[in-house]
């Protein structure tokens, strides 16, 4: 049985702006991520890695093309309705800036599940058993202004875990890391992918950790120039 995929970009064009200031982002980019994948995104900076991501995570809309989440065309879908399914299929890690600052660790990781509808109780065990497999337990009612870069990233990925996603979306994880943090991060990143069985695609134009990637997909100029395994 061929497995199929868990979203799918159908031709996607990304047009930012219009008339002479129009830049375009993503130039017709077709691609299908399947189950338990590992991901790199690479590319030269202003390629449309995060463009790309956007798209994905339905955080923004393509000009032209057609997503699919799990089989089902979400172009057609009102906003609210994206930020459902959103909320539930897909988990995000940024660069920085990505908890609450004046909020506990275990009030930001559980604050997607809220935003859910989910119980407290419920999310809070559950948010305490992620934290657990981060290695970040410890620090639970902490403030996220008070953790250090590679500690917020761990919360990050709890926090992208809570509602049980398909796919894992990480834009620059380790981007405003340094070296052994983001050995830690990637890591982490991929024991979850293992344990777990989630869907990880990840943006990173350090080669060092785009080697992290099972398979790779490269953008040059918004279009993709390389697609396969990692070597
Ligand atoms: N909101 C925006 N408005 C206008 N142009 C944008 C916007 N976001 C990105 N761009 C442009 O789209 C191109 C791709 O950007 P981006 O996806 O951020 O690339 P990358 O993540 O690879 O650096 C760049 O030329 C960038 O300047
Ligand atoms: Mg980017």
């Amino acid at each position: 049985m061929k497995k199929e995929p868990i979203i799918e970009l159908s031709h996607v064009t990304k047009i930012y702006g219009e008339y002479e200031k129009s830049v375009i982002a993503l130039n017709d980019v077709s691609l299908k991520i399947f189950p338990k994948e590992f991901i790199a995104v690479t590319g030269p900076s202003g390629s449309g890695k995060s463009t790309l991501l956007h798209c994905m995570g339905l955080l923004d809309r393509p000009t032209e093309g057609k997503i699919f989440i799990e089989g089902r065309d979400v172009s057609r879908i009102s906003g609210k309705d994206i930020a459902v399914l959103r909320g539930k299929k897909i988990g995000f890690v940024f660069q920085s800036h990505n908890l609450i600052p004046r909020l506990t660790v275990i009030e930001n990781v559980i604050l997607p599940g809220l935003i859910a509808g989910r119980k407290r109780v419920e999310l809070e065990k559950k948010a305490i058993e992620l934290l657990r497999e981060v290695g970040i337990e410890h620090r639970a009612k902490h403030r996220g202004a008070h953790l250090s870069g590679g500690e917020q990233q761990r919360v990050a990925i709890a926090r992208a875990l809570i509602n049980d996603p398909i796919i894992v979306l990480a834009d620059e994880p380790t981007g405003a890391l340094d070296t052994e943090s983001s050995k830690e991060i990637m890591d982490l990143l991929e024991e979850m992918n293992k344990n777990r069985g989630v869907t990880v695609v990840f943006v990173s134009h350090d080669p060092e950790i785009a080697r992290y990637g099972r398979r790779r997909i490269e953008l040059v100029d918004g279009s993709v120039t390389y697609d396969g395994v990692n070597r």
